[in-house]
């Protein structure tokens, strides 16, 4: 394990930004979490846990201790001939965990293929896309208590993962922080193939095979064909700074948003369980016209108006300024306040 000072991040998140970290430490095992946190060198300093950095806004230097997971390992914990329960290090790179899976033909996350960051990330941001979300196929998480200085199982049901959101986010974010995840996959035919235009996606690579050998190839023809949705609609961190959906799609009472639809009957929109509706927030800010437009120099990505990016050496605050600006704009339009899926620093 070691420890850094006064690092730079320019490297080490996604948007790029030039901004700096007093301290830098990551740890292979829990054991060197435990050494670090006990360290009196940081006791009165803020301490950041970070993944890939692949949702992190900072807005200026961090004057504190940020520590990120390089615990790795993938182990079967149990396995029959439905389901295969497995446990992975925080430290793991999501997108080859995936490939990993795939080549497994163990299925339930390869929908969520292309998605930057580490596994660590997946219980905390309940991460998500095309019609799964992290929350499907989470069994259980295995964190550090800050508290207790312990570790400690929680079962997936008690971390109030929710869309982009979980109780490590919120209540539990100075507390726990994530070392190992555990997954249930499976290994019988079950896709799910209803989010958009995914299905017509791979009717034009040839389809879905049936027969008791077409699994493994079914789930690598779903990842492809991700990772080709997502690379035409969404930009490489490595070559434009961002950090993916900037904002969260906004829900509403079915009741406002049918006063809402009468004035906007084009605005997209999905029926939730809840008598809630889910408005897709792209949607609005290209409305305002800000699709393809910048400030200084933050932009908003003109092929998906979620994603706010760099355009080079831009400042934190220059992504601040153009978040605000589209979210009053949003407010004036359609009275909705759309909230950043970002962490802002
Ligand atoms: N749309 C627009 N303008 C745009 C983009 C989209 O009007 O610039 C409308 C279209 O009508 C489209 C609809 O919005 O049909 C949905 O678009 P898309 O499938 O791209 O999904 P999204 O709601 O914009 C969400 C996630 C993405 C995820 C995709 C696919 C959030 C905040 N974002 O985006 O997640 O990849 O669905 O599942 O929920 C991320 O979290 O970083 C991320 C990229």
């Amino acid at each position: 394990m070691i420890v850094q000072e006064q690092v730079c991040l320019k490297d080490k998140h996604s948007f790029h930004l030039n901004v700096s970290a007093r301290y830098w430490a990551e740890y292979q095992k829990t054991e060197e979490l435990r050494e670090i946190l006990q360290d009196k060198r940081f006791d009165k300093l803020p301490v950041l846990p970070v993944g890939g950095g692949c949702n992190i806004l900072f807005t200026q230097d961090f004057p504190g201790l940020i520590i990120k997971s390089a615990i790795s390992g993938i182990d079967v914990l149990h396995e029959n001939k439905d389901e295969v329960l497995l446990r992975a290090g925080s430290g793991l790179d999501w997108d080859q965990f995936v490939e990993y899976c795939v080549s497994q033909a163990w299925g339930g996350i390869e929908n969520l293929s292309g998605i930057p960051g580490l596994t660590g990330a997946s219980p905390i941001q309940n991460i998500g896309a095309y019609g799964v979300e992290a929350k499907d196929v989470i069994h259980s998480v295995e964190v550090f208590d800050r508290q207790t200085q312990e570790l400690k199982v929680l079962p997936v049901e008690e971390c109030g993962l929710a869309y982009r959101n979980s109780r490590f986010k919120q209540e539990w974010k100075d507390r726990f922080i994530v070392c190992y995840i555990s997954y249930r996959l499976n290994k019988k035919p079950f896709y799910r193939l209803d989010y958009g235009n995914l299905k017509e996606a791979l009717s034009s690579q040839g389809g879905l095979q049936e027969g008791p050998d077409a699994h493994s190839y079914n789930l690598a023809l779903i990842r492809r064909t991700v990772l080709a949705i997502r690379s035409s609609k969404l930009p490489d961190p490595d070559v434009l700074g961002n950090a993916g959906s900037f904002f969260k799609n906004p829900e509403l009472e079915a009741s406002a948003f049918a006063l809402l639809a009468e004035r906007f009957p084009e605005l997209p929109h999905w029926k939730l369980p809840n008598n809630k509706v889910k408005l897709s927030a792209a949607w609005m800010i290209e409305h305002c016209g800000w699709k393809g437009k910048s400030l200084g120099r933050a932009g908003v990505y003109p092929k998906q108006a979620l994603v706010l990016v760099n355009l080079g050496a831009a400042q934190g605050e220059e992504i601040y300024d153009l978040y605000q600006q589209i979210a009053a704009d949003v407010f004036s339009t359609f009275g909705i306040r759309l909230q950043a899926e970002v962490v802002i620093l």
